[in-house]
C-alpha cells in the first residue's frame, strides 16, 4: 500500500500491489482500462484469503470448536467493516449476497411481491443496468403494477422534471436508480430522488455497484432504503456482494431464499425465520470471499475514497481531451464534474468490437458492447459503444496508449 488517507494517490506505486498488471499482452505491457466491468485484485486481498484458508477456514455460525469460531469471527468482522464502509447504522442491516444483482433481486422479490399490485407504479431510469431494470420490470408485470422510466437529457443525465408526471399514472411505490452509471459514468442525484420518493411514500432502491468502488458512500446521507453493491468491482473477490437495507423494511419482508441457517424454528406445520441478517442468508455463505471483501474495503479505504475520486477525475479530464483529437469519435456522457472515471464512445463507421480487437493487439483492454444497458443504447440510437474505465491503479500513459491505439484503428479500417 503506497498512499495514506487524504493524500494524493500514487498510482504508479500502488501498481506494485497488483501482480496481474505486471504482464505483457501481445508483446505490449497490459493497459487494463476495463475496471468498470471488474477491478483487479491487490496482493493484500489475495493474501487475506489465502491466509484465512490456511489458518482459519471453517463454516460459520455452526460449530463450537476453535476453527469454526475463528471463521465466524473473521466473517462477522468483515461484515462490520463493510457496514462501516457505507455508514450503515448497524451491521445487522448488511446482508451478504452473491453480487449486486442478487441484492437487487432480493428487494424486487421479497419486497415487491408483497407490496406491489394493480394501481401501483415502479419507476426506474433509462440509464439503468439490466440488474436494476429487469427484476423490477418482471415483478411489476407479475403483480400488475405499472412500470415507468425516468428519461435522459441530451447530456446523459436524468430528466428529474419528468418525475412529477408519473404521479397521475398511479401510486409510485418504488424508485430505483444507480448512483453511478456503468455506461456513461453519470453520477445521479440520489439524495433528491430519495426525498421525492419518500414524499410519495415510495421506497428508494439504489444500485451502488459502480459507485461503491469510486465514491465515499454514506447510505444515511443518500436517504435511500436499499443499497446493493459487489466486491469484485472494488478490488475484492467475485462471488460476494452486499445489500444494505433499512432495518424496519428488512424485518417486515418475507425471506428471499429458503433453507438452512435462515430459520428460527422448523416444524412440520410451520417454519419461522431467524433474525437479521441471517433471515436473508440461506445456506453456506461465501465465507472466504466475505473475508476478501473486508480486506478490499480496508485496502481502498486506506488509499482514500476522496483520493481515488480525485485521481479518476484527473484521468477522465485527460482522456476526454486526448480522445477528442481522434477523427470521427463520438463521445457520450455528461460534463466531467458530474461523472465518474468512465468514457463511452464510438468511432464513426467502425464497429465497437473491431475497435476493441485492434486495441487488444496493442495490449489495451477496453469493453465493447451494450454494457447490460439496452434501453440506454436504444436511447442513444446505437447497438453498442466502446467504454474505457479507470481505477486507482490507472496511469495517464495508459490513456495515451488508448488514444494512439484509436489512431491505429482508424488506419486499419481506413
Ligand atoms: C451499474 C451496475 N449495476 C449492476 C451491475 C451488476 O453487478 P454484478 O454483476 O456484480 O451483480 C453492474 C456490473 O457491471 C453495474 O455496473
Amino acid at each position: 500500500m503506497a498512499v495514506g488517507a487524504d493524500l494524493k494517490l500514487d498510482a504508479r506505486a500502488l501498481r506494485a500491489d497488483f501482480p496481474i498488471l505486471a504482464q505483457e499482452i501481445n508483446g505490449k505491457p497490459l493497459a487494463y482500462l476495463d475496471s468498470a466491468v471488474t477491478a483487479q485484485k491487490p496482493r493484500q486481498v489475495l493474501d487475506a484469503m489465502t491466509q484465512f484458508y490456511e489458518t482459519s477456514y471453517g463454516n460459520v455460525h455452526r460449530g463450537v470448536y476453535a476453527l469454526a469460531e475463528r471463521a465466524t469471527e473473521a466473517f462477522e468482522g468483515a461484515r462490520e467493516r463493510i457496514a462501516r464502509f457505507v455508514n450503515a447504522p448497524s451491521s445487522r442491516e448488511l446482508i451478504f449476497t452473491r453480487n449486486a444483482t442478487e441484492g437487487l433481486n432480493l428487494v424486487a422479490y421479497a419486497w415487491g411481491l408483497t407490496n406491489l399490485g394493480p394501481g401501483d407504479l415502479v419507476v426506474v431510469t433509462e440509464l439503468e443496468h439490466h440488474s436494476n431494470f429487469v427484476p423490477w420490470q418482471y415483478i411489476a408485470k407479475r403483480t400488475g403494477a405499472g412500470f415507468r422510466m425516468i428519461p435522459l437529457t441530451e447530456s446523459g443525465e436524468l430528466d428529474i422534471d419528468a418525475l412529477d408526471g408519473f404521479v397521475a399514472d398511479g401510486r409510485v411505490k418504488v424508485v430505483a436508480t444507480n448512483l453511478v452509471s456503468n455506461a456513461l459514468g453519470t453520477i445521479n442525484p440520489v439524495e433528491r430522488l430519495s426525498a421525492w420518493a419518500h414524499e410519495h411514500d415510495a421506497i428508494m432502491v439504489v444500485d451502488g455497484a459502480q459507485a461503491a468502488p469510486h465514491l465515499a458512500i454514506d447510505v444515511q446521507a443518500l436517504g435511500c432504503d436499499f443499497f446493493a453493491f459487489s466486491a469484485h468491482k472494488l478490488c475484492g473477490p467475485s462471488g460476494v456482494g452486499a445489500l444494505w437495507g433499512r432495518r424496519e423494511l428488512l424485518e417486515a419482508m418475507e425471506p428471499f431464499n429458503l433453507g438452512g441457517h435462515m430459520i428460527r424454528k422448523v416444524q412440520f406445520e410451520e417454519t419461522t425465520w431467524g433474525d437479521l441478517p441471517h433471515k436473508f442468508e440461506a445456506g453456506t455463505s461465501p465465507i472466504a470471499e466475505a473475508v476478501g471483501f473486508g480486506a478490499a474495503v480496508d485496502y481502498i479505504s486506506a488509499a482514500g475514497l476522496e483520493a481515488i475520486q480525485r485521481h479518476e477525475h484527473e484521468l477522465l479530464s485527460y482522456a476526454l481531451e486526448r480522445l477528442a483529437d481522434v477523427p470521427g469519435i463520438v463521445l457520450y456522457g455528461p460534463a466531467p464534474e458530474r461523472r465518474a472515471g468512465i468514457v463511452s464512445f464510438n468511432i464513426e463507421g467502425i464497429h465497437p468490437h473491431d475497435v476493441a480487437q485492434v486495441l487488444d493487439w496493442e495490449g489495451v483492454a477496453i469493453r465493447a458492447g451494450h454494457h447490460c444497458c439496452q434501453p440506454l443504447m436504444q436511447r442513444l440510437g446505437v447497438a453498442a459503444t466502446n467504454r474505457a474505465s479507470f481505477y486507482l491503479y490507472t496511469l495517464p500513459e495508459e490513456i495515451d496508449r488508448l488514444a494512439d491505439g484509436l489512431l491505429r484503428v482508424r488506419k486499419v479500417f481506413g
